[in-house]
C-alpha cells in the first residue's frame, strides 16, 4: 500500500484570506495543496487564474497540486507552470492533442496529471499512462465543491488499480469529490493514494482544519495498523489497539461509529497517538504524536 496523501481542496478555503487557510494547511500537515482552476466554459463556475497562484506561491513550500478545468487548455500551461504548480492536471477533452499538452507540461519540468470525469472512460487514456505521473478520478462531475460521492467511481478506481498493477506502472491514483470521513477508506481499498477534500476538511468540526486532516490520516493509520499487525500473525496486538480503543472513555465519548467494513469505528485521534513500536520486537505500546508516528510509517518495514 502506498503512502496515502492528503491534498486539501482551497475552493472551499476563505478566498477573502487565502494566505491565512494555506498556512493552517501546512501547519495541519496536508501533503500538498489541491487548487481548482475553472473558466466558466469547461465547467459552469469561474474560480481562479495564474496571477493568484503565482501570489500564493511564496506562501507555502507545499506542492501546488493544479487541476485545470478549462477548455482550452494547452496554451495556458505555460502561464500555470511559470506561476509555480507543480502538479498539472488537465481534462484530455480539454486538448486536441492530449500528447501534445503531456510533453508541453514535462517542459516546463512539471508532474502531469490527467482528470477523468466520472463518466470519461479510462480506455481512452490508457495509452498515456506510462508517460504520466497520476490519474485523476473525478467522483463528481467537476465544477462545485460540497457535492455528493458518486458510489459507482469505486469500480472504476479498482479497474484502474488493476491496470496499474498489470503493467507494472507508479502513477499515483488521485480521487476528487465528496471525500469524507466515512468514505475515506472505501476509496483507499479500491486503490487511490492521493485524496482531496475540501468541503470535509474546511467544514467538518467546526472547520477545525487540524482535526479534520488528521482524522483522514488516523482513519489510514487504523488500516496500516491492521495490514502490518493482523496480517503477520500479531492479530493480538491490533486487538490491543482496538481493545483499548473501544473500551477506553475517551471512545466512550461517543465518537461518531461509522461503519469502514469491519473495524466499525471512526478512530479518534487521541488514542491514535499511540502506536506498537515492534522495531526491538518489544511491542510497546508507547505515546508519540500523530505527526512522528505519520513521518514514521515505513511500509516495507514487516
Ligand atoms: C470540483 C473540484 C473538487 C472539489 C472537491 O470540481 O475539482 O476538487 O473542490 O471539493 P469537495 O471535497 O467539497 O467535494
Ligand atoms: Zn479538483
Amino acid at each position: 500500500m502506498k503512502k496515502i496523501q492528503i491534498s486539501p481542496s482551497i475552493l472551499s478555503a476563505d478566498f477573502s484570506n487565502l494566505e491565512k487557510d494555506i498556512k493552517k494547511l501546512e501547519t495541519a500537515g496536508a501533503d500538498m495543496i489541491h487548487v481548482d482552476v475553472m473558466d466558466g466554459h469547461f465547467v459552469p463556475n469561474i474560480t481562479i487564474g495564474p496571477p493568484v497562484i503565482k501570489a500564493l506561491r511564496s506562501k507555502t513550500s507545499l506542492p501546488f497540486d493544479v487541476h485545470l478545468m478549462i477548455d482550452p487548455v494547452h496554451k495556458y500551461i505555460k502561464d500555470f507552470a511559470n506561476a509555480g504548480a507543480d502538479i498539472i492536471t488537465i481534462h484530455p477533452e480539454a486538448t486536441p492533442n492530449l500528447q501534445e499538452s503531456i510533453d508541453e507540461i514535462k517542459s516546463y519540468k512539471k508532474k502531469v496529471g490527467i482528470s477523468l470525469n466520472p463518466d470519461t472512460k479510462i480506455s481512452i487514456v490508457e495509452e498515456y499512462l506510462d508517460k504520466i505521473d497520476l490519474i485523476l478520478i473525478m467522483s463528481v462531475y467537476p465544477g462545485f465543491g460540497g457535492q455528493k460521492f458518486i458510489l459507482e467511481v469505486l469500480e472504476k478506481i479498482k479497474s484502474l488499480k488493476v491496470l496499474k498493477d498489470k503493467k507494472k506502472l507508479n502513477f499515483d491514483i488521485e480521487v476528487d469529490g465528496g471525500i469524507n470521513f466515512s468514505n475515506f477508506k472505501s476509496v483507499i481499498d479500491a486503490g487511490a493514494n492521493v485524496l482531496v477534500s475540501g468541503t470535509t476538511i474546511f467544514k467538518e468540526n467546526n472547520g477545525d482544519i487540524k482535526k479534520n486532516i488528521d482524522f483522514l490520516k488516523s482513519i489510514w493509520f487504523v488500516m496500516i495498523a491492521k495490514e502490518k499487525f493482523l496480517n503477520n500473525s500479531l492479530s493480538y496486538l491490533y486487538k490491543q489497539i482496538r481493545k483499548i480503543y473501544l473500551n477506553s472513555n475517551i471512545y466512550n465519548r461517543k465518537i461518531s461509529r461509522v461503519f469502514d467494513g469491519g473495524l466499525n469505528y471512526v478512530p479518534n485521534l487521541s488514542l491514535l497517538n499511540c502506536i506498537i513500536k515492534s522495531k526491538e520486537r518489544n511491542f510497546r505500546i508507547e505515546d508519540f504524536s500523530l505527526e512522528d508516528v505519520w513521518n514514521k510509517i515505513d511500509l516495507n518495514d514487516k
